[in-house]
C-alpha cells in the first residue's frame, strides 16, 4: 500500500470510512498536501473519508453531477475522454476537482484500473480546503494547466 497509516486494518471492505487520527502523517506524503501544518494537515484527514473500488469500477462517470473529489491512495486509475487516449494516475494523483469547482457536469469517467484504495472529500469540505489553504489551490492549478496542455498536445495528433 502506497499511502496508509501503519495502523490502518486494510481489509477489502467497499464502505466508505472516516479518515480521521493517525493519517496526517500519511497525508504530508503526498505532494498536493506538501508544506502543510500538521494541524492543517489534521484539519483535512477529519473532514476526509477513504473508500475501495474493486478494478474495473467507474470512480466517476462523465456527465453526472459532482459531489467528491479523489487523490488516489494506491492502485491505477484511468481518464477515459471520449474520442482520446485515455490518461493514466497513481497513487498520489488526484481528479474530481473540475465538477466541484464549476458546478458543471464529469468531464471524464474515471475507471479503476487495478483495485483502487483512495481518499475522498465531499464538495463542502474541498471547497473550504482550497479556500482554507492557497499551497492547495495552487498545486490544483498547476496539475489543471498541465493537463491542459497534454490533452491539447495530444489533440493536434
Ligand atoms: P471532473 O470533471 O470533476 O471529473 C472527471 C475528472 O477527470 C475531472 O474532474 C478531472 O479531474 C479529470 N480529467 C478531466 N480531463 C482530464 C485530462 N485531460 N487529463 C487528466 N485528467 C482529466
Amino acid at each position: 500500500m502506497k499511502y496508509s497509516p501503519a495502523t490502518d486494518p486494510g481489509g477489502t471492505s467497499m464502505a466508505t470510512d472516516s479518515m480521521g487520527r493517525g493519517w496526517a502523517d500519511v497525508l504530508a506524503e503526498i505532494p498536493l498536501f506538501a508544506g502543510l501544518s500538521k494541524r492543517q494537515l489534521n484539519k483535512i484527514a477529519k473532514l476526509a473519508k477513504t473508500r475501495r473500488y474493486a478494478r474495473f469500477t467507474p470512480i466517476v462517470r462523465a456527465g453526472d453531477r459532482g459531489d467528491s473529489f479523489y487523490v488516489i491512495l494506491d492502485g491505477t486509475a484511468l481518464v477515459k475522454l471520449p474520442g482520446k487516449r485515455g490518461v493514466r494516475l497513481g497513487a498520489g494523483d488526484w481528479f474530481g476537482e473540475m465538477a466541484l469547482i464549476d458546478a458543471a457536469p464529469r468531464a471524464a469517467t474515471v475507471e479503476a484500473q487495478t483495485d483502487v484504495f483512495a481518499m475522498l472529500l465531499g464538495r463542502n469540505a474541498f471547497l473550504k480546503t482550497v479556500q482554507d489553504e492557497p499551497k492547495i489551490a495552487i498545486a490544483l492549478l498547476q496539475t489543471m494547466a498541465e493537463r491542459l496542455r497534454a490533452s491539447e498536445r495530444s489533440a493536434s495528433h
